[in-house]
């Protein structure tokens, strides 16, 4: 196993020391949060300056940057001057070409949604995803498929196309490259998974990105579990869109944003429409604002991002990326070595079982949906842990793979950040080898 460039316990103590969650007792002992998949923590820096926002400046913002009529006055200079410097931040954070590329949004699922609303797809359009996409990139293009059926009048229409994984469940560039046909026009992957944390290569996103674009279709990247992680650069790539939420890296919750080149957002219809979206309106007509504005209806969440220029800075300047993998890979190395172990017919791991392929992902699965409560339960009631449960929003893959084995709803994942201690992986692979290993002391009585 690859020996991780290891992060200092002092450099990990002094960045747990800005999480006030982290200081918290429950019987005497802290939190021990393995959740970060679904959100994480936030520092001191990132809740000061949500709190800022609120006790000096507290008013709306937009307006000015496109000639309306919103006024200048003290507050919103000082929230225009937050808001610029955040967007600018996204837009150093993702090397996109102009701050005008981003949007803001309440999450990935946002995102996702005002891309796969807006293209504008037509009968006979194909999109290509894998088996295991996230809901949030599954659904909106489900709907669209829906409503191209009623268009075309062809209840069969099929619209969105899937590929396969590779055997252990990691991605299969050629099964991708495969399934793009002259037809398709957009393919929306994810980059990371959130049920086993696998990763779609730079190298490969790149062949990705060239085949797309050689029958003329776009390329949306899911980026909810890989921007948090990873750095991402969206032209390097050739990405065409992308969808994050920022409360996935220390950022205030409610917040995303969307990443899009500018010649595609500026053809992209808006998806939610009315208030600060229009540059001006009739009473038959409307003329939009130049992208970003059009796709950021109504009033925003302004302390959100302000709190999204702090947490940007928090992770990448303060914490930074190498610090993140090489603890991401340090944590999951542990896990790894002490559950992998206990893995029979009714205990395993999910995906490849190296973890330097699952990022801080680790996610056990059982066909005894008791034994994956009897984790949890134990591990919350004992020590204060904190997973997740369930199907993760990967139902359709889960299905597709467990139905019948009766286990698709029967997983837990613990997911790390860096702030995530041995210690803690120590406390947890305890809970789960006493469970595993005595399953029947722990079985609820009912
Ligand atoms: C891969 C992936 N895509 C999309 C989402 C949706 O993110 P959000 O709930 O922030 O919209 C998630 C959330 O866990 C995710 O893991």
């Amino acid at each position: 196993m690859l020996t991780p460039m290891t992060v200092g316990v002092d450099q990990i103590s002094a960045i747990r020391a800005d999480f006030p969650a982290l200081r918290r007792l429950r019987n005497g002992k802290p939190p021990i949060y393995f959740n970060n998949s679904c959100m994480s923590l936030r520092p001191q820096p990132v809740i000061d300056a949500i709190t800022r926002y609120y006790a000096e400046f507290p008013t709306c913002g937009g307006g000015r940057a496109e000639g309306t009529k919103r006024l200048h006055n003290w507050f919103q200079d000082e929230l225009r001057s937050h808001e610029v410097y955040a967007r600018e931040a996204v837009c150093e954070l993702l090397g996109a070409a102009s701050a005008d590329e981003i949007v803001w949004t309440r999450n990935t699922t946002e995102a996702l949604n005002i891309v796969a609303h807006g293209l504008a797809l037509e009968p006979g359009d194909e999109v290509v995803g894998c088996e295991r996409e996230h809901n949030s990139n599954l659904v909106p293009w489900l709907e669209v498929e829906r409503a191209l059926r009623r268009r075309a009048g062809d209840p069969g229409l099929v619209v969105r196309r899937t590929f396969d994984l590779a055997e252990d469940q990691s991605f299969d560039i050629e099964k991708a490259l495969a399934a793009i046909t002259p037809n398709t026009k957009v393919l929306a992957l994810g980059h990371a998974s959130n049920l086993d944390g696998t990763l779609i290569a730079d190298a490969e996103l790149k062949r990705l990105a060239d085949r797309i674009h050689e029958v003329g279709g776009l390329f949306v990247l899911d980026a909810a579990q890989s921007v948090p992680h990873r750095p991402v650069d969206v032209q390097a790539l050739g990405i065409d869109f992308l969808a994050f939420s920022i409360h996935k890296m220390c950022g205030p919750t409610g917040m995303g944003a969307l990443y899009g080149r500018m010649s595609l957002l500026a053809s992209l219809d808006p998806w939610v429409v009315g208030g600060d979206t229009v540059a001006d309106t009739w009473l038959d007509r409307v003329e939009y604002k130049r992208p970003p504005g059009r796709f950021e209806g109504g009033l925003q969440h302004y302390a959100g991002i302000v709190g999204t220029g702090a947490a940007i800075d928090y992770v990448t300047k303060h914490v930074g990326y190498d610090t993140i993998r090489a603890q991401e890979l340090a944590l999951n190395q542990r896990m790894t070595e002490r559950i992998a172990p206990l893995q029979d017919e009714n205990f395993w791991l999910l995906g490849p079982e190296d973890p330097e392929r699952r990022g801080g992902v680790i996610t056990m699965t059982s066909p005894h949906g008791a034994l994956i409560n009897a984790i949890e339960k134990t591990g919350d009631e004992e020590a204060n842990i904190m997973v997740r449960k369930g199907m993760f929003c990967g139902n359709a893959y889960l299905h597709k793979r467990f139905d019948g084995v009766g286990s698709a709803a029967n997983n837990l994942r613990a997911s790390a950040y860096f702030y995530n201690t041995l210690e803690e992986c120590d406390v947890f692979c305890d809970v789960v080898e006493r469970v595993v290993k005595n399953p029947f002391d722990y079985f609820d009585d009912e």
